[in-house]
């Protein structure tokens, strides 16, 4: 399958927001029509999916939200929460712009 974006989004806290994080994701994703994407030609799909560690747990499980890694760049967010979501999806996802105060080193 051709993905535009495979997004992976730890799940490995007591609370659970990693699983909220994760929907909020999916939903703002079809909410936004980043679903299915032609691109040059081609229909590509965005993926969402749960994980566990990506160990980055001091923005992830001691933090107040969840770790995420966007695929294909390899961007690592921390301490992301479900409001955060409408953001990546229009930022980073649609325009391409990584959005720093997320952003892990
Ligand atoms: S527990 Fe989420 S990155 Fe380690």
């Amino acid at each position: 399958m051709n993905l535009a974006y495979h997004l992976f989004v730890c799940n490995n806290q007591k609370d659970e927001i990693g699983k909220d994080v994760a929907r909020a994701l999916k939903i703002e994703i079809k909410k936004q029509g980043l679903k299915s994407l032609l691109l040059g030609g081609t229909k590509r799909k965005t993926r969402v999916q749960t994980c566990n560690c990506l160990d980055v747990c001091k923005h992830c499980k001691k933090g107040p939200g969840a770790a995420l890694i966007v695929y294909p760049e390899g961007t690592l967010y921390g301490d992301v929460k479900p409001k955060d979501a409408p953001e990546i999806v229009r930022e980073h996802l649609l325009e391409g712009r990584v959005i720093k105060r997320l952003l892990l080193d």
